[in-house]
């Protein structure tokens, strides 16, 4: 009798589930539209359906999503990645070309359709060679009907940030991989935008809790985030629930979400400003006249004046490491696997600047690495057959990673794992160098980490990820400045390839297929496509050779600049070369 009552109860909770999760369909028409959001420049940006900005995607937990992609750019291909999304099960719906899918090329469509089972702020972006920055990028919500915070607020406002740039990404990739920029300048942004405009008016209600869900959805620049006489308390970031805390100015990374409550005033005598301010650290050369400032209002009352931001005197924003995820989870005090990459810029013998891990450029293999997994049987745990420049670590299923980041660059990187938030467990202040175990304690860690899927190292500093390999996957770990994507700051992490395989062997789509088919990209064997004897790696992508001993880099970066110099003339060293050379070799 018991037996039977709870089996009733289960059933009707197995009904009841499958009530209540919806599939939610997008079609997606990729194009070519025109836009002009800072009024500086009507250009070419990528929307969907006829539009830009792009629509948000917005869903419940539990629900599957169904993306519909139909390339019609006619002269680039393209991807969708779901940025923090875990794919516990469909790796291939995670988007990298290369890594879990071919280009969808022009003309084709292309189907993503997969489960959320996590609640969230999040985005989605193409993850082809350089081309978000092109306008393809939007906000991807996800609600729950569970969340701790629920109570706290009365309603929910979707706020971007990014920044923007007048030339098309492929011309500004052009010049920035060549030699004539051997410093590897990259491209300064020329406005800062908010929901991809400027001057925005937010409607506010007094006395209203409201809770901000803000993506930075930027190439490059990081944004400092405030909101005058208003303060913020923290709950979420990058999907994971924190202990609310209260924050006057938020530090958003490329690629970094974060959820913020801020409950409006009794009185509707103001309205008052915000701002997101692009860091300028990250920029080598602040060309004249950049306003690296959006502004945007809560307006309480429309007839009332929308005063100008107050100039502050310093940016001091809250620190994230100090936050504690809301489920308490503790530290992984034991470590399986430890994965240490050394990161740097440096030059290579075509004299452009590349950026590295333990000396390694990526370069993505001629199989994707999933279709490697998929293909090769028990020699997918052979980290060689996935070739020599694609920076792969094979992961255990189970076992607990860490991740040590050394920063061997002046510059401040935002780096970002697919597939799995990750506890950070330690991070360097700027100039600290190489992580040193003996000289930080575990008991130094905290006990519940702060949990999310991007973040930041410090100039020449470094931090240590920990997360469990619990997700049968080929997830990128990378840095999210767009630029260092394209000059090979990527790294791949093959967790469980034998479990990955019980999961999708046999299970690829025919329209993913059928997309690598249209491109000539081989779907079989290892980096090279080589069927029959998988540790022959004849013909793979490769990156430039180093620099020829005997040359410093100093030394051929200035003789192929001369070089360059006498042909192309000023023009192209007004635009990239006069940003001193910062060869970051020591
Ligand atoms: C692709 O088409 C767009 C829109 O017409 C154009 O602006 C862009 O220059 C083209 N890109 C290439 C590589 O031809
Ligand atoms: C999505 O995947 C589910 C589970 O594999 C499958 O049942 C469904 O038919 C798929 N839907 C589409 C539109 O491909
Ligand atoms: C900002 O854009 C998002 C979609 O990206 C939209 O949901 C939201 O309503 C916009 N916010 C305002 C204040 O217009
Ligand atoms: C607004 O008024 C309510 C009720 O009188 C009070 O509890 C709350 O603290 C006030 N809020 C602010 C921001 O002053
Ligand atoms: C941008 O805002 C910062 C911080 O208030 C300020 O120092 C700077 O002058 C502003 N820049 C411009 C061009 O308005
Ligand atoms: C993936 O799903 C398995 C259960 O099927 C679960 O044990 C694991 O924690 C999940 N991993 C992630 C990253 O969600
Ligand atoms: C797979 O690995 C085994 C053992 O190392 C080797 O004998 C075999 O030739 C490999 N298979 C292929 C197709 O390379």
């Amino acid at each position: 009798m018991a037996l039977s009552l709870s089996n009733f109860f289960i059933t009707i909770c197995l009904l009841l589930s499958v009530v209540l999760a919806d599939v939610v369909t997008y079609d997606f028409d990729v194009s070519w539209v025109y836009a002009n959001p800072d009024g500086l420049a009507n250009r070419p940006v990528i929307g969907i359906n006829g539009k830009w900005p792009l629509p948000p995607i917005v869903v419940t937990k539990g629900d599957r999503v169904i993306v519909n992609v139909k390339n019609s750019l006619g002269n680039e291909t393209t991807s969708l990645h779901f940025h923090g999304l875990y794919q516990n099960g469909t790796n291939h719906m995670d988007g990298p070309v290369g890594v879990t899918q071919c280009e969808i090329p022009a003309g084709s469509s292309f189907t993503y359709n997969f489960t959320v089972e996590q609640p969230g702020t999040y985005w989605y972006h193409s993850h082809t060679r350089g081309q978000y920055p092109d306008g393809l990028r939007g906000p991807f919500i996800i609600h729950d009907p569970d969340s701790p915070h629920k109570d706290l607020y009365d309603e929910e406002i979707v706020l971007t940030f990014s920044d923007w740039y007048h030339d098309l990404m492929n011309e500004l990739l052009a010049g920035f991989i060549n030699i004539a920029n051997p410093s590897g300048a990259e491209p300064v942004p020329a406005s800062s935008l908010v929901n991809e405009t400027r001057d925005l008016s937010v409607k506010i209600e007094a006395g209203k809790t409201y809770m901000f869900r803000i993506v930075n959805m930027g190439a490059f620049a990081a944004q400092y985030v405030w909101f005058e006489d208003h303060t913020m308390r923290v709950v979420e970031v990058d999907g994971i629930y924190t202990e609310p805390m209260d924050a006057d100015m938020l530090y958003l990374t490329a690629a970094q979400r974060c959820s913020v409550l801020i409950t409006a005033k009794n009185s509707t005598e103001a309205n008052f400003a915000f701002v997101g301010s692009m860091d300028q650290d990250l920029f080598d050369v602040i060309p004249d006249g950049l306003n690296p400032n959006v502004t945007g209002w809560l307006v309480y009352d429309d007839s009332k004046e929308k005063p100008e931001p107050k100039e502050i005197a310093e940016f001091e924003p809250f620190d994230d490491f100090a936050l504690v995820p809301e489920d308490k989870e503790g530290i992984y005090d034991h470590v399986d696997h430890t994965v240490q990459l050394d990161m740097k810029m440096d030059n290579l013998n075509d004299g452009a600047n590349y950026a590295f891990f333990n000396d390694i450029t990526y370069v993505h293999p001629k199989v994707p690495t999933l279709y490697s997994v998929l293909s090769t049987g028990p020699n997918a745990t052979n980290p060689a057959i996935y070739g020599t420049n694609t920076n792969q670590f094979v992961l255990e299923a189970g076992e607990v990673v860490e991740i040590i980041l050394n920063n061997d660059d002046p510059g401040k990187h935002p780096f970002h794992l697919h597939g799995h938030a990750f506890q950070v467990v330690s991070r360097s202040d700027e100039e600290a160098g190489f992580y040193d175990s003996s000289a930080t304690p575990s008991s130094d860690f905290p006990s519940a980490p702060m949990r999310r899927d991007t973040i930041l190292v410090r100039p020449n500093g470094n931090i240590v990820l920990r997360f469990r390999a619990d997700n049968p996957g080929v997830w990128l770990f990378h840095c999210h400045i767009e630029w260092h994507v394209a000059s090979g700051l990527v790294a791949t992490m093959i967790e469980d390839p034998l479990g990955l395989q019980k999961q999708l062997s046999g299970h690829i789509p025919e329209d993913h297929l059928a997309s690598c088919a249209a491109g000539n990209t081989p779907t079989a064997g290892n980096a090279a496509g080589n069927t029959n004897d998988l540790l022959d790696l004849s013909g793979e992508n490769k990156s430039p050779g180093t620099i020829p001993e005997g040359f410093t880099a100093r030394g051929i970066v200035a003789l192929v600049f001369s070089i360059i110099a006498a042909f192309v003339g000023m023009a192209v060293i007004a635009v990239y070369g006069m940003s001193e050379i910062k060869t970051k070799t020591g």
